[in-house]
């Protein structure tokens, strides 16, 4: 289906349910328990108002960012998201396409539904990072790791906040696995590939440890980001046990229902880390103005979720592509408007409320 008439992300999600079937609409759009977080992480930004500033002379704009050296056209990363081939064949790949097409930035999940070296070859341009679920079995985590790096992927995203599945009511209700011929690619080489097992995961490490982190950047020489904290001690752990980056999370409000979002937890990771570590966020973007405001609280970057999962089950490459546009020209006119010529423009002073407390929070 041709997308272009859509005129923002939110306006994917209801045609997207039309299209999917009910188990993979839900599995997707999917929170825990209530969904309250799921709510919130859209509505946290709803209550962020800003302060623009006017006669800035910013004609000429820029959007660019550098995240470890790795230059990106602007501050907006896929975030890892399983099963990509439930909603369109082309699934992980067309993704990653429609990313490096624009300069972005693809984070490939663990359970991705095509193997790491296909996704990466396929796309030769294009930084990708590559999500890790870390596995009871240290050696088969080691040799995915050691695998990313050589296929070309520059940064290793460790997800902690999934020791345990969320309790996802409507999977549960609708019996959900992945349908075959789908298969987790990613996994240890003897494990059982069937869709439920995959989903329930009994492979990945349930006793996670900081000692992790420490494990993990023996076994890489890449930059390693912890996804799913939100709090700044946590953040301050992460950095003392070796990360390079943090990324503030709740899972898409996947896992732990009511725990707060990612925004409203970003302040605190960023006075905690103190410049230490690249922090980027997620859950709930959905507008250009969103990411201003992640930005003017002390994030690098953000990451986007389920709009890209609506955008490909309803045209593959081409609307996953026309959802990244949207919001790339959403968030250019923001930086018009906010009077800013680049990122470095984006100061906490453009948040509503902004005063020398906050400042200090968000330094
Ligand atoms: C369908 C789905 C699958 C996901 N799978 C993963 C995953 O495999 N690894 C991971 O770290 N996060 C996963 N997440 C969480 C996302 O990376 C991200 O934190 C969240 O979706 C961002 O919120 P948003 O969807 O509101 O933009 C998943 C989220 C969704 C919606």
């Amino acid at each position: 289906m041709d997308t272009s008439h859509l005129l923002n992300l939110r306006e994917y999600e209801p045609l997207a349910r039309e299209k999917l079937s009910r188990m993979i609409f839900d599995y997707y759009a999917n929170g825990a328990n209530d969904d309250l977080t799921v709510r919130e992480n859209e509505a946290a930004f709803q209550r962020i108002f800003l302060r623009p500033r006017m006669m800035a002379g910013n004609a000429a704009r820029s959007m660019n960012v550098s995240i470890f050296g790795q230059p990106m056209n602007a501050p907006i990363l896929i975030a890892p998201m399983a099963y990509m081939m439930m909603a369109h064949p082309d699934g992980e790949a067309a993704v990653a396409r429609a990313a490096a097409a624009r300069g972005l930035n693809m984070v490939v999940s663990t359970s991705a539904t095509m193997a790491l070296e296909d996704i990466a070859t396929g796309v030769p341009e294009g930084a990708r990072w590559f999500q890790l679920y870390l596995y009871k079995d240290r050696a088969a985590a080691r040799d995915l790791v050691q695998l990313a790096e050589v296929v070309g992927y520059k940064a290793i995203v460790l997800t902690v906040d999934r020791p345990y599945l969320g309790y996802r009511e409507a999977d549960i209700r609708n019996n959900f696995g992945l349908p075959p011929p789908l298969e987790v690619k990613n996994l240890p080489p003897d494990a059982t590939r069937d869709g439920l097992a995959a989903y329930v995961s009994p492979l990945f490490e349930d006793n996670l440890r900081w000692s992790d982190v420490e494990w993990l950047k023996s076994v890489t020489g890449l930059p390693v980001l912890v996804k799913g904290l939100l709090r700044g001690d946590d953040a301050r752990l992460a950095v003392d046990h070796g990360a390079d980056g943090i990324i503030v999370s709740n899972h898409g409000g996947r896992q732990l229902d009511t725990a707060i979002s990612g925004i409203n937890a970003l302040p605190e990771v960023v006075e905690a880390v103190d410049g230490a570590a690249e922090i980027l966020v997620d859950g709930g973007i959905r507008r250009g103005t969103d990411v201003i405001k992640a930005l003017a609280y002390g994030a690098k970057a953000v990451l986007l979720g389920r709009p890209v999962l609506w955008g490909l089950a309803l045209d593959g490459e081409a609307g996953v592509g026309r959802v990244l546009d949207l919001l790339l020209q959403e968030l250019d006119l923001a930086l018009a408007l906010c009077g800013c010529r680049s990122l470095a423009d984006v100061t906490p002073d453009l948040l509503a409320g902004y005063s020398p407390i906050q400042e200090r929070a968000v330094r």
